[in-house]
Order: C-alpha cells, then sequence, then structure tokens
C-alpha cells in the first residue's frame, strides 16, 4: 500500500529523485575538512531563527506603546519565552559567527572562482539581507540602544546629496524614529525578509549542486566523460544527472558520510550554542547591550553608541572617515568589494595550498584587520582607536587591490589532478 502511495506520488511530484540528487546521493568530494560544516551549521540556525520567531511573534507588540514590555512579558510571563527570546537573540550572534567562518572557507579554497561565481553572489546576497534582517530585528525589543543604534544607521541615508532627507524620512515614515518606523521594521523583519532569505539560501543550494562543491584542494571532481578509466572512478551509485554528464572521481555520497560527519558537527555546535544560551546569554554585553534594558528615550543617548559585534567591521569603516558620505561610500564599498572577489581575483589555482606566498599573507593580513575592525566598532572612536582603524581599513581594501595585482602572473604550485587526503 505505502509503496504503492510513494510510487503514485514520485510519478507526480519526483520527491525522492530529488532528494537523492540534492542530499542522499549528491557526489561530494572525499577530502573535506572542518571548515565544510559551516554551511550546514548556517542552515540549522537558520531553521532555530524561523521557528523561535515564529514563536516570539505570537506573544511580542509592534508599537512604541507596548513593546518594551512586551519583550518584558515574553521574559518573565509567557511559559518559556525566555528561552525563546534567548534562542533567537544567541542564535543572531550564532548566525553571523558561522557565516563569517563560511565566507573565510570559501576565500580561503577559491570557492569564489569560476564556475562557482553565481553561488558566491547569492551567498553576498544572503550575507546582505542577513545584515538588513539583524539590524531590523534589533529595533524591536524597543530599548534605548535599539533606537539610537536605528537612528545612527537611519542618518547614514541622510548623508546621500538631494534625496538623503526625503529618503530617510520615507525610512522612518516619520520625523523621529517612533512607533511608525517599529511597525514597518517589524513587518519586513518577519515576514518579508525571511521570505528573500529563504528564496536565497534555495537558489544558493541550487546554484551550488549544479556546479559541484570545490574543496580544500581546489580540484575538480567532475572529470569529461570518457576522460577517465572507469576503474579510476568513484564506486559509488550517484544520481543518473552526474554520472551520466561526467565521469566522477574521489567523491563520497552525502549520505551517510557527511551527514554522519556534519552531525559531529551539529551536537558540538549546540552544545556551545547551549552554553552561551543558558550561562552568558548577554554574551558579556556583546549579544545583549546593557542600554537595551532600558526603554527607548529619544531624550537620553547612551554613553557610547555602538553596533552589535557583527556589524563592527563595518561600522569602523563608516566612522574612520571624517565626511559622512565618503564614509558611507566606504563602508559600503568594503561589501562591494566581496560581491567583486570573483573578478578582483584572476588566478587559476584556487585553494591556497597551492597559490603563492603572498597570497596566504594577504589572507592573514585580511583576517586580522577584519577581526581588528570587529573589535574597533564596539569599543569609543578616540584618537588612537581611530588611527588603528586607518590602518585596518587600509589593510581590509589592500586585500582587494593586492590580489589583483598579483593573481594576474601568480607563480603557483604544482596543483594535483586527484584530491590529496
Ligand atoms: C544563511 C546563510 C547561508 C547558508 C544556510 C548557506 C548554506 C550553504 C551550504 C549548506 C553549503 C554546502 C556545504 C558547505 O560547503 O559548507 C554552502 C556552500 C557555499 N556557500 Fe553558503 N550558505 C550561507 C551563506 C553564504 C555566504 C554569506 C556566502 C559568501 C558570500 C556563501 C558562500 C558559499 C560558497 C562559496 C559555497 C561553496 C563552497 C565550496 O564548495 O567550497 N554562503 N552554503
Amino acid at each position: 500500500m505505502f509503496s504503492n502511495l510513494m510510487a503514485w506520488i514520485e510519478q507526480r511530484l519526483p520527491l525522492m529523485d530529488a532528494m537523492n540528487k540534492h542530499a542522499a546521493q549528491y557526489p561530494a568530494p572525499k577530502n573535506f575538512n572542518f571548515w565544510y560544516v559551516f554551511g550546514i551549521l548556517a542552515s540549522v540556525v537558520l531553521v532555530n531563527q524561523l521557528l523561535t520567531g515564529i514563536w516570539l511573534t505570537m506573544n511580542y507588540e509592534p508599537s512604541g506603546e507596548g513593546a518594551f514590555a512586551s519583550v518584558e512579558y515574553i521574559m518573565r510571563d509567557v511559559d518559556y519565552g525566555w528561552l525563546l527570546r534567548y534562542m533567537h537573540s544567541t542564535g543572531a550572534s550564532a548566525f553571523f559567527i558561522v557565516v563569517y567562518l563560511h565566507m573565510f572557507r570559501g576565500m580561503m579554497y577559491g570557492s569564489y572562482q569560476k564556475p562557482r561565481e553565481l553561488l558566491w553572489l547569492f551567498g553576498m546576497l544572503i550575507f546582505l539581507v542577513l545584515m538588513a534582517e539583524a539590524f531590523m530585528g534589533y529595533l524591536l525589543p524597543w530599548g534605548n540602544m535599539s533606537y539610537w543604534g536605528a537612528q545612527v544607521i537611519i542618518s547614514i541615508f541622510g548623508a546621500i546629496p538631494i534625496i538623503g532627507d526625503d529618503l530617510t524620512l520615507w525610512i522612518r515614515g516619520d520625523y523621529v524614529i517612533s512607533g511608525a518606523t517599529l511597525n514597518r521594521f517589524f513587518a519586513l523583519h518577519v515576514i518579508a525578509l525571511p521570505l528573500v532569505l529563504v528564496v536565497l539560501v534555495f537558489l544558493h543550494i541550487l546554484a551550488l549542486h549544479e556546479v559541484g562543491s570545490n574543496n580544500p584542494d581546489g580540484t575538480d571532481i567532475k572529470k569529461p566523460k570518457g576522460s577517465v578509466a572507469p576503474e579510476e572512478q568513484s564506486k559509488f551509485t550517484f544520481h543518473e544527472q552526474y554520472t551520466k554528464k561526467y565521469d566522477i572521481v574521489d567523491a563520497i555520497p552525502f549520505h551517510p558520510y557527511y551527514t554522519v560527519k556534519d552531525l559531529v558537527a551539529v551536537v558540538i555546535f549546540l552544545i556551545l550554542f547551549c552554553a552561551v544560551m543558558f550561562f552568558a546569554p548577554e554574551g558579556g554585553g556583546y549579544f545583549i547591550e546593557a542600554p537595551n534594558f532600558e526603554p527607548a528615550n529619544g531624550l537620553k543617548t547612551p554613553e557610547h553608541i555602538a553596533p552589535v559585534w557583527y556589524f563592527g567591521p563595518f561600522y569602523t569603516i563608516l566612522r574612520i572617515v571624517p565626511d559622512k558620505l565618503l564614509g558611507a561610500i566606504a563602508m559600503f564599498g568594503a561589501i562591494v568589494a566581496l560581491f567583486m572577489l570573483p573578478w578582483c581575483d584572476r588566478g587559476v589555482v584556487k585553494s591556497l595550498r597551492y597559490r603563492c606566498t603572498a597570497h596566504t599573507v594577504n589572507l592573514i593580513q585580511f583576517a586580522i584587520c577584519f577581526i581588528i575592525l570587529g573589535i574597533l566598532g564596539t569599543l569609543p572612536a578616540t584618537p588612537l582607536n581611530n588611527m588603528i582603524g586607518t590602518i585596518a581599513t587600509f589593510g581590509y581594501f589592500g586585500f582587494f587591490v593586492a590580489i589583483w595585482i598579483y593573481s594576474k602572473n601568480e607563480k603557483t604550485k604544482p596543483v594535483p589532478e586527484r584530491v590529496t587526503g
């Protein structure tokens, strides 16, 4: 009975076929390492955010009068409300930790290079929407840092010549940040942006599975049909589409090999996640900032306005440029540069294992500058901090300029035909 029903469905909607192609029998390079777990972890966090978000919405009140009190109500009176809220707020920071590591992996192994440019672009769009999602979510508790953080960020748009003032008015829906702003941010945060995010993640995975995964060696596991002797090819049964089009070498099916490996990563991640959530949900003032325990007050500016840590690098770039418009351009430029990475890098060798030493040095200095910019974003803008921030900003943009220069005639090491390890 059951198998007949499944066959009936399959003929009309090939669900098992899609499952096999995109999960169970997806041919994954056999040398994936630790860095390859972050895509799955990002998916886990995404589901956590969507589910806890839905339940928070059931008791949250999106109005200037009621928002702060409704969050207090969730924390104190709603059954397990505190747990839902901390899962959501810790999840926001976890999302960025995981996504930053996921992006860095892509940079190390050249996963943005041909033929994965579109995959990278979808990733960057996800990152952009994720930042907008986090920014709007942060206004919702209607704490004092929510209010002033939004004030600072929205005012950036005011620096745009001619349309700036009208644009900020349009975004806020009022002359100041008010209940009207909160209302529209709520609508965007709970429905519009999550929808876009889910669609983009879907496209991200589709684009990945069309071209296949990269790996720490940056070698291609898909060889032209007929170019590899049958005994050399991967012995597993992979989805027909792959084996029909290519000879596949050094691959193993995603299930059970990587489902099991990823499960280990998910368990370790959840242990760390729970440790933060249960013992330090405020993340030392970095995940939930102290001024946010006071209601929004347009007459009381917090002593030191700082965005949540994950906006730190971009906020520092904005702040070190004395001119507001130029600062905004530099900040958006920092994101645009990441979008353009597949074209800044003119090299053909993907993995840093086989690239020139300058590339390794460049990537390490980029990572250090990014972390420094992030730390500075949470600290006051003293002259010393601004000086360090300026140097780190040069390091950040220098990465893209340098890679463009040396990647043209790069002296690389020989890349193995087949994956190592
Ligand atoms: C919600 C956020 C995201 C989710 C759920 C997600 C999910 C995934 C998954 C499941 C994979 C395959 C497993 C893996 O390679 O780790 C993957 C691969 C990849 N992702 Fe993402 N991703 C997200 C954001 C991003 C961002 C922001 C970027 C970069 C701009 C990015 C770039 C890539 C690249 C280049 C690959 C292929 C890596 C390779 O084959 O070497 N992703 N992503």
